[in-house]
């Protein structure tokens, strides 16, 4: 079982997005995948059509507050095949408050009960560097950290980068990680900028092939619809099959990945 957590403190760049298409690819391939909500907005959640904040069900909340000790009770089915869920809604906003410690280990223990249950876990996180996005990664295989091309989410890049290079040195093995740049319209010269910009800074670990702003992507998620039921053969869908294929085979193997020509 592998754990993907993907991260980025700042909002609105694509993590729930990228988390729900790669889902739904994985689960497409024949995975059987896991995703946990562990944003207190629960965006992941809406989207796959499940309350985050039902009180008739045990949540995320009850699993890191101690009051259960399993994650098998908080799994939904989902609509999408071979997707499940777990959510923990705006209660675990006040867990991230008082910063919680040990979630880490919390997550660890319960996610390798389920080591023959699932092939992938994805963890989508909050927009914030809080103690629930910093347990995440010391769980985690692979960090994957989306990031909008544009100037001012490069800057928040370097912090979450920092939090990367602290968690791995407190975890004592590796974090890798892939950039993963996302809303690229080739159009305007401000993202293409951001984009070479980001090619500079992090050239072996930044995936070239920026995910296109493509209004199906918003679309999709209205109706509930994964990406490539929507629409497969949208450039986006086609931008995150090729990011899936590329993990699939090398993980995020930076010698490895595949040339650099950007579509404008
Ligand atoms: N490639 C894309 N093309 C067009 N719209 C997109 C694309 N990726 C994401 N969006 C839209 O941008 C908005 C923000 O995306 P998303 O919710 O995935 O970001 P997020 O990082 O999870 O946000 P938050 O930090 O609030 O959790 C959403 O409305 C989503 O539908
Ligand atoms: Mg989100």
């Amino acid at each position: 079982m592998k754990i993907w957590a993907v991260a980025n403190q700042k909002g609105g760049v694509g993590k729930t997005t990228t988390t729900a298409t790669l889902a739904s690819e994985l689960a497409a391939t024949g995975k059987r995948v896991l995703c946990l909500d562990i944003d207190p907005h629960g965006s992941l959640a809406h989207y796959l059509r499940i309350d985050p904040d039902d009180e008739q069900a045990a949540s995320l909340a009850d699993l890191f507050s101690g009051e259960v000790d399993s994650l098998a009770p908080l799994i939904h089915n989902t609509p999408w095949q071979g997707v499940s869920l777990a959510t923990g809604g705006a209660r675990l906003a006040t867990l991230d408050r008082h910063g919680r410690q040990g979630l880490g280990r919390v997550l660890g223990r319960v996610l390798a009960r389920l080591a023959d249950d699932y092939d992938f876990v994805l963890i989508d996180c909050p927009p914030t560097l809080g103690v629930l996005t910093i347990n995440a990664l010391a769980a985690c295989d692979l960090l994957l950290i989306p990031t909008q091309t544009e100037f001012l989410a490069l800057k928040g890049l370097e912090g979450m980068l920092r939090t990367r290079a602290m968690v791995e040195r407190a975890r004592g093995r590796p974090l890798d990680y892939l950039i993963v740049p996302t809303l690229f319209d080739g159009r305007t010269r401000a993202c293409r900028q951001a984009f070479e910009t980001l090619q500079q800074a992090h050239p072996d670990l930044l995936w070239p092939h920026p995910i296109p702003t493509d209004t199906k992507v918003r679309e999709a998620a209205a109706l509930g619809e994964t990406l490539s039921q929507h629409a497969a053969d949208s450039r986006a869908a086609s931008a995150y099959r090729d990011l899936i294929n590329h993990l699939l085979q090398n993980g995020p193997a930076p010698a490895e990945m595949p040339g650099e020509e950007v579509a404008a």
